[in-house]
């Protein structure tokens, strides 16, 4: 049941927004649950003539950037300069389209950030009182949030100072925390007191109860905030003893703490967006009261920061009230909770994206596997089975038979009408589809497009167009037509989740790739015209194999015994340590003499001039290299390596050798001019 009236497609124009990734470090797929699912939604109500804009950006204050420009020797800014960039790249790259994406570090967020807190100052809700908060000796400095760690007072486990991290997951406030010691020094501390502002939070609470109540999104995150608001409210205190930050209006001396000024940002990023626009106050139809409606994406991590301290803020200040949060499940590695410092990763540039992976897979992944508000378990196996059954064999299946079978045949769309039993299924789907949008439920709309695609392979199928064309090729013309009229609908239907791919499918009916984008949901209705020429069609998804799959498989694998040894220590995993590479003794040898091994295909037995002596070396280099052009070669040799009986002789060390950049498997001898046999390399 839906409390408020409003269901898409809407006449409202509607605001879409992301929880911003702090800009302390590269993206990773645990960010892919927040912004892929955004991204389709607004492609989805574009598609459905809603008038949408989509904003983000770096968040780039609080002790996530100080911490990690500390360990990276740079200052926040350069820190954050680094990953802005990084993630300016990466989004378009996964065809993550924002409308604009700022920094909170941005002008107009410091502006928008103290025109709030003054407001909330006029309007009575801040109030300053004297807190005490832990203060490092050895480091010489107060230590706000991330720089404590102690114990939690609610579930004891192990935390951070603003969140129990490890534990319940609750929210703590500075100077909560128990037993604090200094998260970079690990020193006990000593408490100091300072006057700090706290903002109302418990005047809001009837407040919260009501607007939680009533606001859209997914169940998760207004179940879990009712459960603490009924479990009672604590004022907030919202400055900080850090120089980097938003400086409180008031009291320059303090920092507005970053869940102040991060939420902000999705009115500045829409002030940036409306100024850029040429409609200067176009940003106010979303954020002061009216009729626009505003749309939070975000984890479920920060459920608590979006359902109760901000609209909390933006009703003690007098702005509009977020329509609508949609809170997803956490993304767990193979089981575990994400952990950078465990190993449980996987980042999207170098994990996935460098491995050559197409983004729509991962798209697709991201919304199909499970639904929104259950955590997802990502595995390269459940990765590559969903590739290879479902967008392989089921959709990319059906589509290049339908168009290969058409061009074959035809040349262009076959003449014919559209059966009621054809558009019946489509239709049905457009509903499942609406209905997916409207309960923010995109597995929905992802398994309905499969479903479609099973009933194009099983028309195909059970019509057998292969036997028809000889025996009637009208009535195969009718069966293709109508299979390309289902082609159609499901290039449009994809488009959202895979938009790269629904491109390819678009050009392959004839149609100019890029127009795809606009194409609008009804016109899934639409079969192509008949006698339009058709291209030659090629499959628009391709397989993962098995050799790539278990490439996937050891990155990570590789990484957390990395982990595990580097916490016991040792160094990480494929790592030589100085001490061992000295005990190798590579020398330049030069080659005497070089004979097939017999009744072997790839040996060769050398006599080696090692400078103080000869050696016999064999090496598998013979499918490469004839005798004659090794011999009188200088190349490096290890000539300590215990003796091993090769094509039953005796090699006393191993020819060094390097792959050939552009034949894998090519080996090219590691050579050396113009040395005298014997020098030593190391
Ligand atoms: N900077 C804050 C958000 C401020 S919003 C005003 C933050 N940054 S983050 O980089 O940690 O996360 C960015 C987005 O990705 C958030 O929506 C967050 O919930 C989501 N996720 C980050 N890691 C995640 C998982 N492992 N699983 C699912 N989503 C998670 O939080
Ligand atoms: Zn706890």
């Amino acid at each position: 049941m839906k409390e408020q009236n409003v269901t898409y497609p809407c006449s409202e124009p509607v605001l879409v927004t992301c929880g911003l990734p702090y800009a302390s470090g590269p993206m990773h797929i645990g960010h892919m649950r927040t912004y892929v699912p955004a991204d389709v939604f607004v492609r989805l109500l574009r598609k459905m003539r809603v008038n949408v804009t989509f904003v983000c950006g770096s968040d780039t204050h609080g002790t996530p950037i100080v911490t990690a420009a500390e360990k990276a020797g740079v200052s926040p800014k350069e820190l954050y300069l680094k990953y802005h960039q990084h993630y300016l790249d990466l989004f378009p790259r996964l065809h993550i389209e924002f409308d604009n994406y700022g920094t909170t570090d941005d002008p107009e967020n410091h502006h928008r950030t103290r025109e709030i807190v003054r407001a909330l100052q006029a309007n009575g809700y801040v109030y300053a009182k004297e807190l005490e908060t832990p203060y490092c000796e050895k480091c010489g400095r107060s230590l706000p949030d991330r720089f404590v760690r102690g114990e939690c007072p609610y579930c004891h486990a192990d935390a951070r100072g603003d969140e129990c991290d490890q534990g319940c997951g609750r929210y703590l406030e500075p100077g909560e925390i128990l037993n604090p010691r200094c998260a970079i020094c690990g020193s006990p501390t000593k408490p100091v007191t300072r006057k700090h502002y706290y903002f109302k939070l418990t005047a809001f609470e009837d407040f919260l109860k009501e607007y939680l109540e009533r606001v859209d999104g997914t169940k998760n995150a207004k179940n879990y905030a009712l459960g603490w608001v009924r479990e009672g409210l604590k004022d907030w205190c919202i400055t900080r003893d850090l120089e980097w930050g938003v400086k409180y209006p008031g009291d320059e001396s303090l920092t507005l703490y970053v869940w102040v000024d991060a939420p902000i940002h999705y009115i500045s990023s829409t002030e940036q967006w409306a100024k850029r626009t040429g409609t200067p106050d176009a940003w106010e139809q979303f954020w002061l009261p009216g009729d626009g409606k505003i749309v939070h994406y975000i984890g479920q991590d920060i459920v608590y920061h979006h359902c109760i301290f901000w609209p909390a803020m933006l009703k003690g200040a007098g702005y509009n009230l977020p329509h609508a949060i949609v809170a997803s499940g956490m993304v767990k590695i193979e089981g575990h909770n994400f952990s950078r410092s465990r190993g449980y990763v996987v980042w999207i540039e170098e994990d996935y994206l460098a491995q050559g992976l197409e983004p729509d897979l991962l798209r697709y992944y991201m919304v199909a596997s499970t639904g929104q508000t259950r955590d997802l378990d990502f595995s390269w196996e459940t990765f590559h089975d969903k590739v290879n059954t479902e967008l392989v064999g089921v959709f990319g299946n059906f589509v290049y038979r339908a168009l290969h079978f058409s061009k074959k045949h035809f040349g262009a769309v076959p003449k014919g009408s559209l059966s009621p039993d054809i558009l019946r299924e489509i239709e049905r789907t457009i509903e499942g589809v609406v209905t997916g949008v409207n309960d923010y439920e995109l597995k929905k709309v992802a398994d309905e497009i499969m479903r479609l695609a099973s009933v194009g392979n099983e028309y195909f199928q059970a019509n057998k167009p292969w036997e028809l064309v000889k025996a009637d090729k009208e009535a195969c013309g009718e069966i293709l037509y109508n299979s390309l009229a289902l082609v159609k609908a499901l290039a449009i239907l994809i488009e959202p989740m895979m938009p790269n791919t629904a491109e390819k499918i678009w050009s392959q009916l004839g149609y100019n790739g890029e127009d795809i984008h606009n194409a609008l949901l009804e016109e899934a209705k639409v079969p192509p015209t008949p006698g339009s020429p058709l291209p030659k069609p090629k499959p628009v998804v391709t397989k993962i194999d098995d050799e790539l799959l278990s490439r996937l498989k050891t990155t990570i694998e590789r990484r957390i015994k990395d982990a595990e040894r580097s916490d016991r220590g040792e160094p990480e995993m494929g790592m030589v340590t100085f001490e061992e590479f000295k005990k190798m003794d590579i020398r330049a040898g030069k080659i005497l003499e070089c004979e097939r091994v017999p009744k072997t295909k790839k040996l060769l037995k050398l006599r080696v001039d090692i400078g103080n002596e000869e050696r016999t070396i064999v090496t598998g280099l013979a499918d490469l290299y004839q005798p004659e052009e090794l011999v009188g070669m200088t190349a490096l040799f290890l000539v300590n390596l215990e003796p091993k009986k090769i094509g039953g002789i005796e090699s006393q060390g191993m020819i060094l050798a390097i792959e050939h950049a552009d034949k894998p498997d090519h080996w090219i001898p590691l050579k050396v001019e113009g040395v005298p046999p014997g020098s030593k390399v190391a």
